[in-house]
């Protein structure tokens, strides 16, 4: 099992998918560059998997229990994470932790010791990203970050396997950022980065994605090939892309700041005339919620372009996928399966 506390670096060398499942056994994923370029391809080519194949895996995860610490309120995080776990055997805790933060009543220290003596998994939405890599540094068990005030990495794999359904594969392609240069975006930022996307954020001024995760997807597209602009434009962001993603503008813990932000965002928003910009073929994507005729209009979300209830949909496959690489799950019955699926796949494609 590879050390949690593994660098980046250290696990570049890492590129063969039966390598990724076992380095990716027992991790976390406390960021997006938590993991390395092949070790998401890797986990978004078993999305697609169990996709295509939910009953393949159906008892992958047989008794692993799920559990679930959230500070923020959720839809799509916490219902995917359960019928994820429970399609695949296993079993979800939900813990409501909107009314005390966690480490208030007791330290993460101590909450981690108990939880990894009967928990298989973690899964914490907090405000500060420090609670999540703290229960990661004290925990044994894998912890996964849900959404904290600086990365949503589990929605940026169920974004990138949506697009992959569209396009195949990313390389060199043009993905491009709308509004708050949020955690959202951070996510987005990094994958794009991994895949080899070219990425342009267009934010309002004193609204960019904060300097060191724009250093971190620089660094990650010297050896990728992506490039990362940060701008202010929005019609020079979207000209000719190949995907356009907006957020709300305010998001969870900022609500104080709606009414400021509000005619900030005005020009932001993705409406018809924005998307008009981008390649004919173009994407238009949101993590959702949304709120609608504020960040997007109604005419772009129900719109053709529109691919949001795709994304919905594959927070379900690629969390599967996540929870299968981080809990050892295709130790068995489950690596068959897997190895079976990749093998048909080579063979179609020499076809
Ligand atoms: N996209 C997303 O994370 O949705 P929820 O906040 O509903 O979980
Ligand atoms: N940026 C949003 C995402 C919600 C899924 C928030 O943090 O509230």
């Amino acid at each position: 099992m590879a050390s949690k506390a593994a660098t980046y670096q250290e696990r570049a060398g890492v590129n063969a998918p039966d390598s990724a499942i076992q380095s990716l056994a027992g991790r976390d994923l406390c960021s997006i560059a938590d993991f390395t370029a092949s070790e998401i391809a890797a986990v978004l080519d078993l999305a697609h998997t169990v996709k295509a194949h939910p009953g393949d895996f159906r008892w992958a995860l047989d008794a692993k229990q799920l559990v679930m610490f959230f500070e923020k309120a959720s839809l799509r995080t916490r219902l995917t994470f359960e019928t994820a776990i429970n399609t695949l055997g296993g079993s979800a805790i939900f813990v409501d932790q909107t009314q005390s933060p966690l480490g208030e009543r007791e330290s993460l220290y101590d909450m981690a010791h108990n939880l990894e003596r009967w928990a298989s998994v973690l899964v914490l939405r907090t405000y500060a990203h420090d609670t999540i890599t703290d229960m990661a540094q004290y925990a044994s068990i894998p912890v996964i970050n849900a959404l904290s005030d600086l990365e949503h990495p589990c929605q940026a794999l169920a974004d990138f396997m949506t697009l992959q359904e569209r396009f195949g594969s990313l390389k060199g392609m043009h993905f491009t950022y709308v509004g708050d240069g949020n955690n959202v975006c951070h996510s987005l930022m990094l994958t794009a980065a991994q895949v080899g996307m070219h990425v342009t954020v267009a934010t309002p001024r004193n609204y960019a994605p904060k300097a060191e995760l724009v250093a971190l997807a620089r660094s990650i597209g010297n050896i990728t090939g992506s490039n990362i602009s940060v701008i202010n434009d929005p019609v020079a962001a979207v000209t000719d892309t190949d995907a356009v993603y907006t957020d709300i503008c305010t998001s969870m813990g900022f609500e104080h700041e709606a009414t400021k932000r509000a005619p900030i965002f005005k020009p932001y928003q993705v409406n018809e005339e924005l998307m008009a910009h981008a390649a004919p073929h173009a994407v238009f994507m949101h993590c959702l919620p949304a709120h609608r005729n504020a960040e997007v209009t109604d005419a772009v979300l129900d719109g053709p372009q529109s691919v949001v209830f795709d994304q919905a949909e594959n927070r379900m496959h690629a969390q599967k996928a996540l929870m299968l690489m981080l809990l050892g799950g295709l130790a068995g019955k489950g690596k068959e399966a897997a190895s079976q699926h990749r093998l048909d796949a080579r063979k179609e494609a020499l076809k």
